[in-house]
């Protein structure tokens, strides 16, 4: 009889060989036990004709190019609200409403790797607050307990993490007393991955001799994700109606916005954006577009090089203004019931594919770290749910109140750690000017959420005529 790990060698191999993918036990001979375990498992998990297929047509053009030439401006509530259906003012009491009826979840995706920032951590863990150094996960938990402080109701929060970031994550909630949130109200969940192939050959690569590079599958693997989880079901018992969903990179969003609630509510749609008018057409921004009736997202990336989008993405109106102008910021309001219904249909959400670095080991076990994309990653984007959506809209705010991702490191051009401080700052500095005080110049101030939401609530908390003239943390 043939030892143990010689039948699950040949096991796996039944499972790779028509696939192309025997490379990956070529260094089984010389894994331990507990590594031979890992890696069987990993291969298990992966649905190699998938791979194989999407590899397969990684050059078949999308048809969205296509459609693009048919885009619209998407229907929409703006800032200059004269045209709107709602006005804002009705929207706010119908978010209010809302928030008060304790209806409201709220989704948090902090899966990402984080590469371009190059933090050693997961990035919610980032210490952004440019006075206190509070990291991005307590500030957004803070906003969100404040919200549901004020209108009386607890809000409970879904936060998805991935392979990459779950343990430290989960590590740093506990240790930090979940910032505050009660046990029942967190719900942490790890989203699935998908293995990086070599880009020239279709093969997976392998990190280590014994454990394949695989990567999150991108903040699409959300869906999915919350399924398997049970986060639908639990958003389901615990009659949960709506979703604020938004990204751990942005400190300035103003969780729960009552106002975004309220458009979302009134629209009757199914899944609503958040958007900042672009200023030029290639910004690297989703542009969100009506084509044919329906909402979609056309990547940036999927402009660039194609002159004749470019061109219609130029075109301007005669104030100056995009005609395409929307771009979003990755907020959402989200409908439970239409995420169910997605999530029950097969392959709601499409692969994209993206050439990256992926450091990996070659056929004599040397580590390559790359210089160049050498690997493709496969991802799903949650944006791909809005044509599927009954009345999608999108909202407008200023990028000023709602918008600052933390994205590079020191050093780059835009969306660093000073970048984001600074635009935090500015926010608090005109909330405290609006109140009456007196901000020197180039102080930095930080206002907790526990202290004041918005400008309306630290109105009533500080005398006018207050002075700051050193760095100040108002909490
Ligand atoms: P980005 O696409 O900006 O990726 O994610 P990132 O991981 O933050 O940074 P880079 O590209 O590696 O430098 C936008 C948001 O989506 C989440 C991220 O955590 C971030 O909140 N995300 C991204 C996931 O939750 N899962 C993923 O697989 C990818």
């Amino acid at each position: 009889m043939a030892p143990l790990s010689e039948t699950m060698k040949n096991d796996l191999l039944a499972v790779l060989a028509p696939h192309g993918q025997e490379h990956l036990l070529a260094f089984w001979d010389r894994l331990d036990e507990v590594k031979r375990q890992t890696l069987t498992e990993q291969i298990r998990a992966i649905d190699f004709e998938q791979i194989e297929r999407l590899y397969r047509n990684r050059r078949v053009q999308r048809k969205l190019h296509s459609s693009a030439v048919r885009a619209e401006p998407p229907a929409a509530f703006r800032l200059d609200a004269s045209k709107n259906r709602f006005s804002p003012d009705q929207a706010k009491r119908r978010g209010m409403e809302a928030l008060a009826a304790g209806r409201l979840g709220v989704v948090l995706v902090a899966g990402g790797q984080g590469t371009r920032l190059g933090f050693e951590h997961p990035k919610g863990m980032f210490p952004i607050a440019p006075v206190s150094r509070r990291s991005l996960f307590q500030i957004h938990v803070e906003k969100l307990i404040a919200v549901g402080r004020r209108h009386g109701v607890r809000i409970p929060l879904y936060l998805m993490t991935s392979p990459a970031t779950h343990n430290e994550t989960a590590k740093f909630f506990a240790e930090n007393n979940r910032f505050g949130l009660a046990e029942e109200d967190l719900h942490i969940f790890c989203q699935g991955t998908m293995p990086a192939v070599d880009a020239a050959t279709g093969k997976v690569l392998l990190e280590e001799p014994g454990r394949i590079a695989l990567s999150p599958d991108g903040h699409g693997g959300m869906l999915s994700a919350m399924d398997r989880s049970a986060a639908l079901d639990d958003i389901h018992n615990r009659g949960v109606e709506q979703l604020f969903y938004f990204q751990v990179d942005n400190p300035l969003v103003e969780v729960c916005s009552p106002e975004f609630v309220g458009y979302h509510l009134l629209a009757g749609s199914e899944l609503s954006s958040q958007v900042v008018a672009k200023r030029a057409p290639l910004e690297p921004l989703g542009n969100v577009v009506a084509v044919d009736g329906r909402l979609v997202v056309i990547e940036y990336s999927d402009l660039a090089g194609d002159e004749k989008l470019v061109k219609i993405f130029s075109e301007r109106s005669a104030d100056g203004s995009l005609v395409l102008w929307a771009g979003s910021i990755a907020v959402h309001m989200m409908d439970a019931a239409f995420l169910r219904r997605m999530a029950d249909s097969a392959d709601a959400l499409p692969f994209h594919l993206a050439e990256k670095k992926a450091p990996h080991i070659d056929q004599a076990g040397r580590l390559i770290e790359p210089t160049e994309p050498n690997a493709v990653k496969f991802e799903r984007f949650i944006f791909d749910l809005i044509p599927a959506a009954e009345n999608a809209i999108v909202v407008e705010i200023d990028p000023a109140d709602g918008f600052a991702p933390l994205k590079n490191a020191t050093g780059a051009k835009t969306d660093t750690p000073e970048h984001v401080k600074a635009q935090m700052s500015a926010q608090h500095r005109r909330w405290l000017t609006r109140a009456g005080a007196k901000v020197a110049d180039d102080v930095t101030v930080e206002i907790c959420p526990m202290f004041a939401l918005d400008a309306e609530e630290l109105a009533g908390k500080i005398e006018p005529g207050t002075r700051v003239t050193e760095p100040t943390y108002f909490c």
